[in-house]
């Protein structure tokens, strides 16, 4: 940094600093509003993705570290936000009020739905992981279409963020879902926002600064199909183990907290291998080891039963909830339920 530009950068922290201090219960609608906030400050959050006063709320010190105001003001930054938006510490029974924020959206199957307590949850992230083939983008789809719906059809009346690193997301399969759930196709396919990404690097990028448009757009859903794939073949064997597992972990922490901020369901999808050596427990492992595993709130595991539409879903770890193991099938309208006389006959064995 220059001389001058160091005297500029310290007058205009003098002059933010002179503005008024936060006050607890003040609602801020843009991050310049915020006490301390001037417009360079402004500028240089922006540069690091934090476009909203809800995203701010939820970072860290650390996290504003090169936007170069020091820890203190960060921190006062981060509690204005965190004021503004009622987000601080709380009390306990505060804490039940926030778990009561929490909304629900139908995956298509109610039998799934019931492993995971009436539906995937806001707030935390649900990975479904399982080998090629087993529907995780099926189910992708399928939540966009969900997501739109009204509450009382098990939907949250939003729109859906799709991050895409393997190129598997078709309109056409939008397209046939949404009129199977009675939405108009083109109307649902303008509340799906769509980005591929290309790198694990760019896949972090459009997280990272996606939180204007999660605000603007009404998104009450964020995907990314697959959470893994790039960070699987760019960082390759044991001594890049490390830094995977540590932009991973870095991934995910953004996931959350945009699933926070913004009250939205968070869905990533994982795949894995079958692995023929293994011949006792869980013979499949899904990637990204425990980083993945700790920070996902629900897993659920895809297999498909046997030749045809059937899938198993089996709810691997909850927070809260108990395993748990249902069927599902992926046809041309979407994830469906498998009906009595589908099952009995499958018992029967025809
Ligand atoms: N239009 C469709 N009608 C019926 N089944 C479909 C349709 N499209 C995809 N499928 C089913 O979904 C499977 C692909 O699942 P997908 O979600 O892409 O797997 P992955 O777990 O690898 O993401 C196909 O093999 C097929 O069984
Ligand atoms: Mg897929």
């Amino acid at each position: 940094m220059s001389e001058d530009e160091n005297v500029e950068n310290q007058e205009q922290q003098k002059q933010e600093e002179q503005e008024e201090a936060p006050s607890p219960k003040k609602k801020y609608e843009f991050i310049e509003d915020i006490p301390g906030v001037g417009p360079a400050t402004a500028q240089k959050l922006r540069d690091l993705g934090y476009h909203t006063v809800e995203s701010l709320a939820m970072a860290t010190a650390r996290e504003l570290e090169p936007v170069g105001v020091g820890e203190k003001k960060a921190f006062s930054i981060i509690e204005a936000a965190r004021s503004a938006i009622g987000v601080n510490f709380i009390r306990a029974d505060e804490l039940l009020k926030m778990r009561k924020n929490v909304l629900r959206l139908t995956t298509g199957s109610q039998a799934l739905d019931k492993i995971v307590d009436g539906g995937l949850e806001t707030q935390t992230i649900t990975e479904f992981y399982g080998e090629y083939g087993s529907g995780k983008s099926q189910m992708c789809h399928q939540l966009c279409v969900n997501v739109q719906l009204p509450p009382e059809r098990g939907g949250l009346s939003g729109a859906a963020l799709y991050v895409d690193t393997e190129n598997t997301f078709r309109l056409e399969r939008i397209v046939q879902m949404a009129k199977h759930a009675s939405l108009e196709p083109e109307e649902a396919v303008k509340n799906i926002i769509y980005a591929e990404a290309y790198t694990s690097d760019h896949q972090m990028f459009l997280l990272e600064n996606a939180d204007e448009i999660i605000k603007e757009n009404n998104i009450k859903l964020i995907i990314v199909d697959s959470l893994t794939s790039h960070f699987r073949s760019e960082y390759i064997g044991r001594e890049m183990l490390a830094r995977r597992q540590q932009k991973l972990n870095k991934h995910m922490h953004k996931l959350i907290a945009l699933a926070r901020a913004f009250n939205t369901v968070a869905v990533v999808t994982n795949q894995v291998m079958a692995k023929p050596d293994v011949f006792f427990g869980d013979a499949v492992h899904p990637i990204g080891g425990h980083i993945v595993g700790h920070t996902s709130h629900t897993r659920i595991y895809l297999r498909r039963a046997s030749r045809g539409p059937v899938r198993i879903a089996r709810l691997v770890s909850s927070p809260y909830l108990p395993e748990g193991e249902e069927i599902f099938k992926v046809t041309e309208n979407g994830i469906e339920d498998v009906s009595e006389e589908e099952k009995t006959s499958k018992r029967r064995g025809r």
